[in-house]
């Protein structure tokens, strides 16, 4: 058993203000870190992260049970095993890959180009709150077919769902609110899978009503459930990976010059922000059996917190891992989107990912388009960077100043 540092926890205000300062001594000195007041144990080596998320039969997705699917209003891809599990996650990835996803590119466009009008003559914006945020939301309703006319609307039920799946501890007044924001999000969608079952189009939502799984369609809160899965999937890491890529190349200015001077570098750069600083920063599993990390056992039933920002600092894996270096050798540009990344953001096995090309996408599109506009890029005078969250994690604002554009 490794020793506790005296005072130490997860739960602290000092770990949620920053916790990068923490993760090396984490994995070297309590690589098995138990947290008593939730009863759970935080994993951050790289191998040992690995190992549990690749382990299917040791460690399994029972604990989303609890913590997701009373949001989710059935359960969730992340949930499913064997057929089920490939035949559902089938659907969802076609409606992200091949034809779909030259649609949506153009879609990702129009959205981030309507939506930076009105700030680009005033030469500042908030890229997290006055942009980031909406834009991935705006994406997210355009793929499943949504009106983008509700995103407020939408948006507000998203983030009390987001709230309960996230939170590491939930008063009994958030989790009323938390699962309010469930069942109206599901009564608004009640009736767009009505219309969608009679007169299919060719978004997400419409590719759900007409699939079939075992010769049988999908019912309501099957489709309700996968609905919601993919709107809280991928709206919050997207936007907070956005603002973390900018957030890096604002403090890295000589990668900043290379990728605007050659945006082929653009991938590589987004790749290693995932690495850096992922967006989610702890997936959850639940032990079958006992299971012993660096000498110490993990009983049978714990709850078990993958540490995806500690693993993917971890020097067994890569070399100068605190360094952000848009060059490194070691991540692989070409792989980091794919079942073979080398970084642990998307997750890795059966659950990995399923909008990895979506989110390279969707991130590349738009950062290629603000980084000619955003000329001479800098923080606003007075602003302070500052992070928040536990689960998923990302800037709380990230005010810029830069050349006004003129629009003519
Ligand atoms: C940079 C952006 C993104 C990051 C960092 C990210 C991260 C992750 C991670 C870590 C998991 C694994 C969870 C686990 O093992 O339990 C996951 C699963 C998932 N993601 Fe993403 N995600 C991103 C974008 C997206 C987008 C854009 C979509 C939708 C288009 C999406 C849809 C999903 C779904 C549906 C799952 C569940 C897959 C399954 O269980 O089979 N994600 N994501």
């Amino acid at each position: 058993m490794h020793t506790v540092r005296p005072g130490f926890s997860i739960l602290s205000e000092a770990f949620a203000d920053d916790p990068y300062p923490y993760f090396a001594w984490l994995r070297e000195e309590a690589p098995v870190h138990y947290e008593p007041a939730i009863d759970s144990y935080f994993l951050s080596r790289f191998q040992d992260v690995k190992r549990v998320l690749t382990d299917h039969e040791a460690f399994t997705t029972e604990t989303l049970q609890v913590r997701a699917e009373p949001v989710m209003r059935g359960p969730v891809l992340a949930q499913m095993t064997g057929a089920e599990h490939t035949a559902k996650r089938k659907i969802v990835v076609r409606g992200f890959t091949g034809q779909a996803l030259q649609q949506q590119t153009r879609a990702i466009h129009s959205n981030a180009a309507e939506l930076l009008a009105p700030f680009l003559p005033r030469g500042r914006m908030d890229l997290v709150n006055d942009f980031g945020k909406t834009f991935a939301v705006y994406v997210t309703l355009d793929v499943l077919g949504l009106d983008k006319r509700d995103w407020q609307r939408v948006a507000a039920w998203h983030s009390g769902v987001a709230e309960f799946i996230t939170s590491i501890v939930l008063t009994p007044e958030r989790r009323r609110h938390c699962l309010d924001c469930a069942e109206q999000l599901e009564a608004y969608l009640a009736p767009v899978i009505a219309q969608r079952r009679r007169d299919p189009g060719d978004d997400l939502i419409s590719r759900l009503c007409t699939a079939e799984f075992d010769g049988m369609a999908m019912t309501d809160r099957e489709i309700t459930a996968l609905i919601i899965n993919v709107l809280a999937a991928s709206t919050e890491p997207a936007d907070k990976t956005l603002g973390l890529l900018f957030k890096h190349l604002i403090d890295h200015p000589e990668q900043l010059a290379q990728v605007r001077q050659d945006p082929d570098l653009l991938p590589a750069a987004i790749a290693e922000t995932l690495r850096c600083t992922p967006p989610v920063q702890l997936i959850p599993r639940q032990a079958e059996g006992d299971s012993v990390f660096a000498g110490t056992t993990v009983p049978a039933g714990a709850t078990v917190f993958c540490m995806i920002g500690a693993a993917n600092r971890d020097p067994d894996a890569f070399t100068a891992p605190d360094t952000f270096d848009i060059h490194r050798q070691d991540l692989g540009t070409a792989r980091s989107f794919t079942a073979a990344a080398q970084h642990l953001a998307f997750g890795t096995g059966l659950h990995q990912c399923v909008g990895m090309a979506f989110a390279r996408a969707e991130i590349e599109t738009v950062a290629a388009m603000l980084l000619p506009l955003l000329d001479r890029v800098r923080y606003s005078p007075g602003f302070r960077y500052r992070e928040t969250g536990l689960y998923t994690r990302g800037p709380a604002a990230l005010s810029v100043d830069f050349t006004p554009v003129r629009i003519d």
